[in-house]
């Protein structure tokens, strides 16, 4: 006699898994219905740009340069390209860095940073390509990003929101080390003068 194999049934701690797991799925699939629904009909986008850009004709040849020569492998700007992280969006750039800067660093990163790079400098760096573009094209380049602007405020801008936000005092006084306020200044004093930020070359930055 051939004995036959039969399926043991589920316990019911499986079967409770089973359920929950479940639900999840269904309840995301729901969510994610409700919200194409409700974007549908705003009239206003769901969140704000934050970013801008309104690009000169050297800005516009830059921005050709930007992709022909392989920046958008690792940078993103004008929304095209990857997203490895804050320091690769090259997005509102523009109002954290000066044309000038711009175009030292493109020439001599690690003098222009003052720290070792990862990527751009001398090589085997994969971005050593990069400093021996010619300085016509490395110019435009550093137009086309001095002309990506982003608002105060905006995770790529260099100050934070305007006004004073209990959150962030309370954050500073926790975990600020009480020398940083002899060795930095404080970045949010700068509010009123954010206009005249971008024609500033800032010899020192925050990381
Ligand atoms: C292989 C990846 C890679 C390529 C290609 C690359 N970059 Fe970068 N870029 C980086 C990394 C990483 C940094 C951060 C500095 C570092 O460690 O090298 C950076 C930093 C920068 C910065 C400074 C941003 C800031 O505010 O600190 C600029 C400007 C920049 N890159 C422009 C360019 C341009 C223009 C090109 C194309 C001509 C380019 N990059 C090609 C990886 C790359």
């Amino acid at each position: 006699m051939s004995e036959k194999r039969v399926q043991a049934p589920l316990k019911t701690g499986e079967k409770i898994m089973f359920i929950v797991a479940g639900a999840f799925v269904v309840l995301a699939a729901i969510a994610f219905v409700a919200m194409l629904f409700i974007q549908s009909g705003e009239e206003k986008p769901m969140f704000d740009m934050k970013t801008h850009f309104e690009l000169s004709e050297t800005g516009l040849r830059g921005s050709e340069s930007f992709r022909l020569n392989g920046c958008t492998t690792c940078h993103r700007a004008l929304r095209n390209g990857t997203n490895m992280g804050r320091t690769a969006e090259l997005d509102g750039v523009g109002s954290r860095r000066s044309v000038t800067w711009l175009e030292d660093f493109l020439a001599k990163p690690e003098e222009t940073y003052g720290a070792v790079t990862v990527d751009h400098g001398p090589s085997p760096k994969r971005a050593d390509y990069v400093a021996k573009i010619t300085p016509e094209i490395r110019h435009d380049i550093a137009v086309f990003l001095s002309e990506l602007i982003s608002e105060q405020g905006s995770s790529t801008a260099r100050l934070p929101p305007d006004g004073r936000s209990d959150f962030i005092d309370a954050m500073v006084k926790t975990w600020a080390p009480a020398d940083w306020k002899v060795k930095y200044h404080d970045v949010r004093q700068e509010s009123k003068m954010q206009d005249s930020y971008t024609q500033v070359a800032k010899p020192e930055e925050e990381h």
